[in-house]
Formats: structure tokens, sequence, C-alpha cells
């Protein structure tokens, strides 16, 4: 099967193309390399250095061969940032997917797999987070995750679009050498910048009702996250049915202080995080159902934590020895 994985430079993206071409599918990555790094991309996906912006760049993308589906993966990823910045999160997130569904419709190409996130949430009221819990983003980035979703409920109504949206916690690990997440938000980059500069790690607030004050999210390994997304491309592509979203968390949280007293474990370097002050809109506890996903996707995530964080910790750690 031929798969277009936009954002197939990125830290998910270029772990979903190495899940495809292990499964002997052919792979169009286009990638503006806005955040995306050429040397994630395997050597035998076609690169289209494109952004979705411009519908005209991405029919490029098109013009070797017919696409079976479209992994959606590109997007602009910073939450606290897109409070600033909607603008620019709308025409990332929005205007660039209307810009990528246009053209597929133009190249009757009818099936994707899209991004979404736990942000379209917003506040959670119960525990363990269902697919149907409400819908109410905290901020523009979760919107534009939102809406991404009624754009293909919308497609799918107007002119038969096959989709489903996989609904990301917080994507950690990594199980290809040296592809890390490059983000400098992510709690994961975060704490290993800091000990790696000398820095002392902080915590935003242990005054939360959790078990040891501190926030409590569903980490999830990036290896069986692409995975599924092989799954989710192959049955779509197979005419199987399959659900308009699924949560992709594993049930089971961790505290941020849990996380980072196996990163001092891991790393070698004893560090006692300095906690600070809560920020504004944190919610104490994210943990998603993964059953769904279970029952139609193969997702089965190994939830140790040892291992999402030194798999993390040693791709992380190969780029500043490199
Ligand atoms: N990392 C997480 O924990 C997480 C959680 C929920 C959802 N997501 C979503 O998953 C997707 C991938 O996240 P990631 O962590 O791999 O981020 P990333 O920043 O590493 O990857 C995004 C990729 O998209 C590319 N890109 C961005 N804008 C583009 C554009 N306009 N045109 C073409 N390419 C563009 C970037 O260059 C990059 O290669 C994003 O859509 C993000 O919102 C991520």
């Amino acid at each position: 099967m031929r798969f277009l994985v936009t954002g197939g430079a990125g830290f998910i993206g270029s772990h979903v193309c190495h899940a495809l071409i292990r499964e002997n599918h052919d792979v169009v990555v286009v990638d503006d390399f806005s955040t995306g790094r050429a040397s994630f991309v395997p050597t035998e996906a076609e690169v289209v250095e494109a952004t979705l912006l411009d519908a005209a760049e991405i029919t490029r993308a098109f013009s070797s061969a017919p696409i079976d589906a479209v992994i959606h993966i590109a997007g602009y990823k910073f939450a606290g940032e897109s409070v600033d910045l909607p603008l620019h999160t709308y025409q990332q997130n929005v205007v660039g997917m209307m810009n990528l569904l246009e053209v597929m419709k133009d190249h009757s190409c009818s099936r994707i797999i899209f991004s979404s996130s736990a942000a379209i949430y917003g506040e959670v009221e119960d525990d363990v987070i269902p697919e149907e819990h409400p819908k109410n983003p905290a901020n523009p980035y979760g919107e534009t995750k939102l809406i991404g979703e009624w754009l293909l409920r919308n497609g799918g109504i107007a002119y038969g679009l096959q989709h489903t949206s996989l609904r990301y916690f917080n994507v950690v690990g990594s199980s290809e050498p040296s592809i890390h997440d490059t983000s400098p938000y992510s709690l994961f980059s975060l704490v290993f910048r800091a000990l790696l500069e000398g820095e002392i790690p902080r915590i935003f607030g242990d005054d939360y009702p959790t078990e040891d004050g501190t926030c409590v999210r569903d980490y999830i390994p990036v290896g069986a996250l692409a995975r599924a997304h092989v799954v989710a491309a192959e049955k779509l592509v197979a005419g199987v049915s399959l659900e308009s979203a699924y949560n992709v968390g594993t049930g089971r949280g961790h505290s941020v202080a849990s996380v980072m007293s196996m990163m001092a474990e891991v790393t070698g370097i004893d560090f006692e995080p300095t906690v600070v002050p809560r920020r504004p809109g944190d919610p104490a506890t994210v943990v998603a159902s993964g059953e769904r996903a279970k029952r139609d996707l193969g997702w089965n995530p190994d939830t140790n934590l040892r291992d999402m964080v030194s798999s993390a910790w040693e791709a992380f750690g190969k780029e500043q020895r490199d």
C-alpha cells in the first residue's frame, strides 16, 4: 500500500514512517521541516518538502502514483503558545488541513487518519476519559484539533470520506535510534535539557488532589502509537469500518514527581526538583481509556515507565553526543 504521511519528519510522524516501511508499505512524506528533521525520515521514503498552507505544493505529493490513504500528522502542537498565537494556530492546523482535504478530493483519495489530541477534552470530569466525554478545549490548539475532527465528519457526510481520528495523550519514549521529541515544552525534553545544562528541573504545583500532589498524566510510548497507525491505515484501505475517534491512552497515569524520580534513576543524575506554583489551566489528572483502540487497533502498549524514560533519554542524549 502507498501512504502519504504529513509531518513525517517529526517525532511521531517519523516513527509512523519507519513502522510503515517495516511492513513493506510505500511512504511519501510531506513536511515543511518547521520542527521536523530530515535525519528522522527513513531513507526509503519519498520526501516532498512542502507546506500544507499551499495546495499546489501538496499536489506534488500525489503526482507520482495513487495514494491509498493519508496519515495526517503535521501540526502546530504548542498548546500554551497557541493562546498568544491563535491566528497562526488556526492557519496551520485548520487552513492546512482544509488544503490537504481539498487536494485529496481532487485526486479521489478518500481515506485519512488524523492526529487529534487529548486537548479537545479541555477540563475533564471523569477519572478515565472515554471518547464520549464532553469536548471543551481550553485553548486554540485544542479547538483546531476538534475542528479537524469536524472537517472529517462533514467530509464523510458530504462526499464519503473514510476517516478516523487518533486522540493522543502524552506521547513519549523512542523506538528508533536518535529520534526524539524536539519540543521545547514537553515534560521529558524540559527535564532532560535542564539536566544536561546543569539546572534543577521544576515541578509546577504539588498541591493537586493526587497521590503525591503533582499532576498525573497518561504517558504513551511512541513506538506502540506508530504501530496503531499502521493497523488503522491498513484497515481503512481494506474497507474495515473504524470508529470516528479513538483515545490512544493506557488507562493508567504517572505523576510528574514519579516521572522525575524515574529520570533521576535512569540518567544517574541525582536531583531534587524545585516546586514552583501551579500553571494556570493544568488539570490534576488526565488519563484515557484506550479500550476501543485495544479492540480495533491492536493497541497494547507497554506502560513500563522505566522503558519510556530510558528510550527517550537514550535518543535525546544521542543527539548531544553525536
Ligand atoms: N507529541 C504529543 O504528545 C502529541 C499529543 C497529542 C497530539 N499530537 C499531535 O501529533 C502531531 C505530531 O506531533 P509531534 O510531537 O510529532 O510534533 P513535531 O513538531 O515533532 O512534528 C510535526 C511535524 O509537522 C511538520 N509540519 C508542521 N507544520 C507543517 C505544515 N504547515 N506543512 C507541512 N509540515 C508541517 C513539522 O515540520 C514536523 O515535522 C501534531 O499534529 C500534534 O498536534 C502530539
